[in-house]
């Protein structure tokens, strides 16, 4: 009998299903930029701002990123940076009182990682910086940037590309190892 009404009804039968399938991929798609969107910017456990930092306050990539020129890793700036300050400065802000709450209990800062490659690649800062590459040509207006998302995919091409106009090596072991 089932099988009868879905005979008779075939046109509209697949008219529905039809419906169902679009209305849900709208729906996947839409969850999916909703994540691309958070993964580019992230929430943050405090809403750190580089704009206010860098160009209003005008304090050096160094001063937090400390490692950038040295080691393999930026590193990201210990509470203790951000005290030496916010032990004083705008200490009534809903967020400053949040980051010494964190201070007093000593819980670390769980910063939510924005730039990352896969473990097996070989990266590291200290020789891009040390041959003269900004950071913003890897990590974009940083100084005008209120939340900080990925600005650039890190794939092979990318990286491949630059290696090959700037005559840096590209055979397979200088990132694989
Ligand atoms: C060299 C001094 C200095 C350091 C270091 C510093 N800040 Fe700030 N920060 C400031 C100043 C100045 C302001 C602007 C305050 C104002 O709006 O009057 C500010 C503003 C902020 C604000 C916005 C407050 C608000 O709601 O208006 C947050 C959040 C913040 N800082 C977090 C941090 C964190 C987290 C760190 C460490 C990673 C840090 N700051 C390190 C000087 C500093
Ligand atoms: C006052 C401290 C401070 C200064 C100055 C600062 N940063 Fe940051 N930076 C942070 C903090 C805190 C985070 C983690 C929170 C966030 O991502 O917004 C961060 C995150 C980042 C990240 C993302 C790290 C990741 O998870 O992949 C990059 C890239 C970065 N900073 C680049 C820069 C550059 C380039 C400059 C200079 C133009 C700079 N920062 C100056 C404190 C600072
Ligand atoms: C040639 C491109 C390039 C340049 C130039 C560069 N970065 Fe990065 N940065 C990367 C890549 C790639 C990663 C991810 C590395 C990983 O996952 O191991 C990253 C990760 C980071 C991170 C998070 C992880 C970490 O290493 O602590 C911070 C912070 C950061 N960069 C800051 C900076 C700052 C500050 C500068 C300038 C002084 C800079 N970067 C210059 C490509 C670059
Ligand atoms: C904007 C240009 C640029 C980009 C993007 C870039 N690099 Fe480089 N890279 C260079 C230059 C230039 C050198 C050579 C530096 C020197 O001579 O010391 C270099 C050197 C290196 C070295 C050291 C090579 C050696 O001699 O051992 C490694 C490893 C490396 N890059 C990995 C990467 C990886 C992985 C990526 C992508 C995630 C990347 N690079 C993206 C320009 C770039
Ligand atoms: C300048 C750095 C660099 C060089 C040189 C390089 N690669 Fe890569 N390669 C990468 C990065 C970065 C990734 C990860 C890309 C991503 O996560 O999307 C990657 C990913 C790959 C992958 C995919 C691995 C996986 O499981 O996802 C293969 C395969 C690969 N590379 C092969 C090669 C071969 C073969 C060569 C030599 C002809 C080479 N690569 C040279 C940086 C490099």
């Amino acid at each position: 009998m089932f099988i009868d009404i879905i005979k008779r009804y075939r046109l509209a039968v697949f008219i529905i299903f039809l419906f169902l399938w679009v209305g849900g991929m709208g729906i996947a798609v839409m969850a999916i930029s909703i994540r691309k969107a958070e993964e580019k910017a992230p929430i943050q456990p405090i809403n750190f701002s580089h704009r206010i930092h860098v160009k209003e306050q005008e304090i050096d990539c160094s001063t937090c990123h400390e490692f950038a020129d040295k080691s393999p890793v930026a590193g990201a700036p210990p509470l203790e940076t951000c005290m030496q300050c916010h032990e004083g400065v705008a200490i009534d802000r809903p967020q400053i009182v949040r980051l010494k709450k964190y201070w007093d209990e000593k819980k670390p800062m769980e910063w939510v990682r924005i730039y990352s490659i896969p473990d097996f690649i070989y990266f590291t800062h200290k020789r891009h910086v040390k041959a003269g590459i900004d950071c913003s040509v890897c990590h974009g207006d940083v100084a005008n940037t209120e939340r900080m998302g990925r600005v650039r995919k890190l794939n092979m091409g990318w990286c491949v590309g630059c290696h090959k106009e700037k005559d840096a090596p590209t055979d397979c072991v200088t990132c694989h190892k």
